[in-house]
């Protein structure tokens, strides 16, 4: 008999491959898959490769730049590590071997609200190297705010609002696997510790570990989650706010109305609503909306430095780098961050030597060509 367990599934690289064979089959599949028919998961892939560039020539390619600013902050490069949560189930060490990554190869990390180790081990872990916090607004008032509060406290520059999981979204897999890496404990590092959430059990977690992470299940989101539930998280914090999982333009225009720094565009990697559109096609109606006045950027689909190319010319001010980050890391710890980074920036170097441009502010969309199929 055939079971599931035994068919291997279809990999979209070699580096997936690698992961798959370091890591138990639920873990796998809870990075893989996506919501529904993963139909979202694919559109994202493929709104990529309707994108043609148009490169220009002769036109000195002989330096490459691939610094900007966002906020105050320099980067070196227009890359980000998005918040993925739970990542000790793809390498024991989780996200401290991550921000070790991160800070070697200076790439901002964005920390999971349900990470599997503290802000605070993390920050550790990073040093002086950037940092954002992304939160679930907690149903609870007062997690959100100790929350922000301690991201503040540990040099976190920015706090990222997820807005795009008021309810989880239909994760077959999971359901098949009967697997919760929340239930198990794998997320639960911002949680355990923190004094607001202990506040709310009736037993320490050591005396009831079920119910304390049962808990954090309850109400680590808020589905009643709307514009004036974010104007107090607006009031408990004067660092940048963005809202990841913007995907229409009026929500754009809503942003802005509500004093938001920023927008990332994202579908959760395809995670949540299915038959959703891609981010990089919910892009350009975005940028003709908020134009220059607040930071763009693109987060789900992004594999290689090509991608990158792509979603700048588009009009994003820098990526977020998700399921990639995640696979080097099971393949190989920090080593295998590193390497998924070196490899995308220099494909991201090449491509903008070939297409002509010598700086990211000069990357724009003359130099793409939609296909019409
Ligand atoms: C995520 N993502 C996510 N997003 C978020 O805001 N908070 C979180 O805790 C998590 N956790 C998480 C876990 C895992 C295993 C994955 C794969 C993703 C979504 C993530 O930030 C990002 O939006 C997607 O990964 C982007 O899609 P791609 O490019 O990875 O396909």
């Amino acid at each position: 008999m055939i079971t599931e367990a035994r068919i291997q599934p279809n990999f979209e690289s070699l580096l997936e491959k690698r992961a798959f064979e370091k890591m138990r089959r639920e873990a796998f599949d809870y990075i893989a898959r996506g919501a529904g028919s993963e139909a979202t998961m694919q559109e994202n892939l493929f709104a990529f490769s309707r994108w043609k560039i148009r490169p220009r020539v002769l036109r000195n390619v002989a330096h490459i730049d691939m610094t900007s600013t966002l906020f105050k902050l320099k980067l070196p490069t227009p890359l980000f590590f998005a918040p993925i949560g739970v990542q000790r189930i793809a390498h024991p060490d989780g996200e401290l071997a991550t921000a070790r990554a991160a800070e070697k190869v200076n790439v901002p990390l964005i920390v999971s609200s349900a990470s599997s180790y503290s802000m605070e081990e993390i920050a550790n872990e990073l040093g002086n190297s950037p940092r954002w916090f992304q939160l679930y607004c907690s149903l609870e008032e007062t997690v959100t705010k100790s929350l922000v509060e301690r991201a503040e406290a540990n040099g976190y520059s920015a706090i990222v609002i997820t807005v795009d999981t008021p309810v989880l979204g239909i994760r077959e897999t999971d359901a098949r696997n009967q697997y919760s890496p929340l239930e198990e404990g794998d997320g639960c590092g911002n949680y355990l510790g923190d004094p607001a959430f202990l506040s709310l059990l009736d037993h320490s977690p050591e005396e009831d570990r079920k119910a304390a992470l049962q808990k954090q299940i309850d109400i680590i989101d808020q589905p009643g989650l709307d514009w004036n539930a974010l104007k107090k998280v607006r009031e408990m914090t004067s660092l940048p706010i963005l809202l990841k999982g913007i995907l229409h333009p009026e929500d754009a225009k809503l942003a802005l109305e509500n004093n938001m720094d920023g927008i990332i565009i994202s579908n959760h990697g395809g995670r949540q609503l299915d038959h959703c559109i891609a981010s990089l096609d919910a892009l350009p109606d975005i940028k003709n909306i908020v134009q220059d006045r607040i930071p763009i950027l693109l987060d789900s689909g992004i594999r290689t430095g090509v991608d990158v190319f792509k979603a700048l010319a588009l009009g994003a001010d820098a990526v977020l780098l998700g399921r990639p980050l995640i696979y080097g890391l099971a393949a190989n710890g920090t080593e295998g961050v590193i390497n998924v980074v070196h490899k995308i920036l220099h494909e991201l170097e090449i491509s903008m030597a070939l297409a002509g441009v010598r700086t990211i502010q000069e990357i724009n969309s003359d130099l793409l060509f939609k296909r019409e199929r």
